[in-house]
């Protein structure tokens, strides 16, 4: 039988589907200033959370053109930790990253665990050829995720993406799944 790739394990996280009942947890996580600062929403509610959790009801890793985004569940307590989430490209050998922890949990080796798993699901499972993350030049802490997993910064963009009311500079790392492989 195929393993269930919208289930993933590692030492002390289960990532699994995002259910209605986290709309609340997630939505506390998400709206705080501190997460918020280098993503795309400014605050972050209860129905925002239920209405991503919503769309992606149903949803599988490796559909091209969707995002999959699994719930960080620490395994000890049950804890919802954050989200990280892997978006498939038309190109389905191609995906972006995204992650998200909430502030009390950032800093614990969670993210690094959470994206090894992702890559190595996408790499191994789905057959991806390239998997990159665009990153605010400015966050830092997800510039040293990428490149505490490996990934390499390939392009440094210009004031090229507005962003909370200015330009503002977009970084791109990336990794090719021989190079996660041979690792
Ligand atoms: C980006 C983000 C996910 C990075 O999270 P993070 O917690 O810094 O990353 P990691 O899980 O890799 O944790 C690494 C840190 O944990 C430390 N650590 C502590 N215990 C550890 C353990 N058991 N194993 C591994 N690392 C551990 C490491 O030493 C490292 O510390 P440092 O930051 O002082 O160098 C987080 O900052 C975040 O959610 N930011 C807000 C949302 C956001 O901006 N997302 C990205 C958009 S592109």
């Amino acid at each position: 039988m195929q393993p269930d790739s919208r289930e993933l394990s590692t030492p002390r996280l289960r990532l699994r589907p995002l259910l209605l009942a986290d709309a609340r947890p997630l939505a506390r996580l998400r709206d705080d200033p501190e997460v918020a600062r280098h993503q795309s929403w400014q605050r972050y509610s209860e129905a925002d959370a239920d209405a991503l959790i919503h769309n992606l009801a149903g949803q599988r890793p490796g559909t091209a053109g969707a995002w999959f985004q699994w719930a960080i569940e620490r395994r000890s307590d049950a804890v919802l930790l954050g989200d990280c989430g892997l978006k498939t490209c038309d190109d389905p050998r191609l995906g972006e990253l995204g992650y998200t922890l909430g502030r009390a949990h950032q800093r614990q080796g969670f993210a690094s665990e959470a994206v090894r798993a992702v890559l190595d699901l996408a790499f191994r499972e789905l057959g991806m050829h390239r998997v990159s993350a665009s990153i605010d030049v400015d966050n830092l802490a997800s510039i040293a995720l990428c490149e505490r997993l490996g990934l390499r910064r390939e392009a440094h963009f210009r004031r090229s993406v507005w962003f909370k009311g200015a330009w503002c500079d977009d970084i791109v790392y990336a990794i090719l799944g021989d190079e996660w492989l041979a690792r």
